[in-house]
């Protein structure tokens, strides 16, 4: 019996515990939700995201992220300059804006990942997660596999809560009307 009553008690403590964890009112919530945009941010700039989602502008400095056109994937108003097919087909290109690449594959555009719909706007976190975890196009089961370079492989390896803050931080920035062009299959030589 006493050892029941000690159980309940530490049962007791414990909820008390997990309650206290818990927001306590509207402010608490908003910072909570806050702090999780903010590392979302962080490991978005850490993991590179940016390398291939967002375009360029040429500076003095090199080349510096666009941030009218943060995260919006290849603009659809960009077509490709030409390129020799022979030499393209054994090697990997990147468009200047680093938002196309052209390989063995065919030709990739990266992705607009603003909240707008023609990004992920309409998106839920699982189908966010099975994208990045699975490398399902749209992160629909049965869908094409995305193609390089999008590095989902080494993205799979985060954990559910940083995809969590990743994919916060991205409902979070300003959504981009950008239709990306679809990827083309690569030309025979
Ligand atoms: C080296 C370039 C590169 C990097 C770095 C990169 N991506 Fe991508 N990503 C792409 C390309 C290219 C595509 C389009 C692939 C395709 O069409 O199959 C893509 C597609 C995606 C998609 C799928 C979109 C869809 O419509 O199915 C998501 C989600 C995504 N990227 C998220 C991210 C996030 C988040 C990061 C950073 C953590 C990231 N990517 C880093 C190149 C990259």
């Amino acid at each position: 019996m006493k050892k029941l009553v000690s159980a309940i008690c530490a049962g007791l403590l414990l909820a008390a515990c997990n309650h206290t964890n818990e927001p306590k009112n509207q402010d608490q919530k908003v910072n909570n939700i806050k702090q999780m945009e903010e590392h979302g941010k962080y490991l978005v700039d850490l993991m590179g995201c940016n390398d291939c989602h967002t375009g360029k502008i040429m500076t003095p400095n090199g080349p510096m992220i666009d941030t009218g056109m943060l995260l919006a994937g290849h603009p659809s108003a960009m077509p490709l300059p030409p390129f020799d097919q022979g030499t393209a087909n054994n090697w990997v290109l990147f468009h200047m804006n680093g938002t196309a690449i052209k390989g063995p594959w065919g030709v990739s555009y990266a992705a607009n990942l603003t909240p707008d719909t023609t990004g992920i706007g309409l998106w839920t976190e699982t189908q966010f997660v099975r994208a990045m975890k699975h490398g399902d196009a749209k992160g629909i089961e049965g869908n094409r596999k995305l193609l390089p370079p999008m590095p989902w492989e080494n993205y799979a390896k985060a954990s559910d809560e940083d995809l969590h803050d990743i994919f916060m931080y991205l409902k979070s920035i300003k959504p981009v009307k950008n239709i990306v062009p679809q990827p083309t299959p690569p030309v025979p030589f």
